[in-house]
């Protein structure tokens, strides 16, 4: 059945609707721009497709279920497992990509609006996946696209296919998201996957963040006063061995460096933190570590050997993860 496009159609796509409002296909066509479109409900209906797809991997590898579908991926920003865990995905799934990562050698260069580049690849493609340095951008793409816009990563505002595929690999390793202490390390300013994951962190019981950070780089005060309200147990320090003993989930960033006015300021926090097979003697036996990636030496390489660690495993839940995503915005699961 293919849907009936009324302008009121578009326009409740682009207001970011809770993402299960529709009720024959609930995720069909919608654009994923901000953790704050999905219910507690929504996140374990995504969870259980995600499982599904990984049982599906390990059975046959590929399979044809989005097979004649088309996905451009648009980076306006540099990108490896964002980037390739889409393709990967789409093409497990027998559909294909029109990628763009180099928006240098694209019309980009020649001055065309993101939102001219959005309606050229629509007429190529089903769904959109957006990676642009602005806050906000892949709403106005939203806004400007008929098909999906899938936000890959807008500036410093959030990355709401990462932070799902965080929860999920947590969900996964520790089996469970409730009564957790979370503690999210490093550049809380700047980086936009733990403004996702705290978000959606505060959709499960008796959650705790503890926000450890340089003073310059601390959470931002709106969204600490916006979890407060959501009933999430939050404190802020700048030492990790305040609260290293109770951590459930360890999940370190990297010092953003390109989101730095200059050098200088970078320079001054840069190193802040490094995580070592000896600061992990402090920790629970039954806890993870993760972090989105890249890492430019916030945990040494040796910590890679500890059971704890999670961040590989978790790139591959990302992949189970936008499989479900794509399957669930193409009306296909
Ligand atoms: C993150 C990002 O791009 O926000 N990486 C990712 O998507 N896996 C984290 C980062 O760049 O530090």
């Amino acid at each position: 059945m293919s849907e009936v496009r009324t302008p009121f159609s578009k326009l409740q796509r682009n207001k970011h609707l809770p993402f299960g409002d529709r009720q024959d296909r609930p995720y069909y066509s919608k654009s994923i721009l901000s953790v704050s479109q999905f219910s507690r409900s929504d996140i374990a209906y995504i969870f259980g497709v995600a499982r599904e797809m990984h049982q599906m991997v390990a059975r046959v590898g590929c399979f044809d279920l989005l097979r004649g579908k088309v996905l451009a991926n648009l980076f306006y920003e540099p990108s490896t497992r964002t980037a390739s865990s889409f393709v990967a995905a789409m093409e497990r799934l027998g559909g294909s990509v029109v990628a763009i990562n180099e928006v240098r050698y694209s019309s980009v260069s020649k001055g065309e609006s993101l939102r001219d580049t959005v309606r050229t690849l629509e007429c190529y493609a089903d769904v959109i996946v957006l990676r642009h340095p602005e806050v906000g951008a892949a709403a106005i793409a939203a806004d400007a696209a008929r098909k999906p816009v899938i936000n890959a990563g807008d500036g410093i505002g959030e990355h709401p296919t990462q932070a799902l595929l965080d929860l999920y690999t947590i969900r996964e390793e520790l089996g469970t998201l409730d009564g957790l202490t979370v503690t999210l390390l490093g550049d809380l300013l700047h980086g936009r996957t733990v403004h996702s994951l705290a978000q959606l962190l505060a959709h499960y019981d008796n959650t705790t963040i503890r926000y450890v950070s340089p003073e310059s780089l601390r959470m931002p005060a709106e969204l600490v006063a916006t979890l407060n309200d959501s009933g999430v147990t939050q404190t802020e320090h700048t030492d990790l061995g305040d609260v290293l003993g109770e951590t459930d989930v360890l999940y370190v960033t990297r010092i953003q460096k390109e989101r730095f006015a200059d050098p200088g300021s970078y320079k001054k926090v840069q190193g802040s933190y490094t995580i070592t097979p000896e600061l992990l003697t402090g920790a629970k036996e039954r806890m993870i570590v993760m972090h989105p990636l890249p890492r430019v030496g916030e945990i040494v390489e040796a910590v890679d050997e500890d059971p704890r660690a999670a961040y590989f495993r978790q790139m591959e839940y990302g992949m189970y993860v936008r499989m479900a995503l794509l399957a669930l915005v193409l009306g296909k699961a």
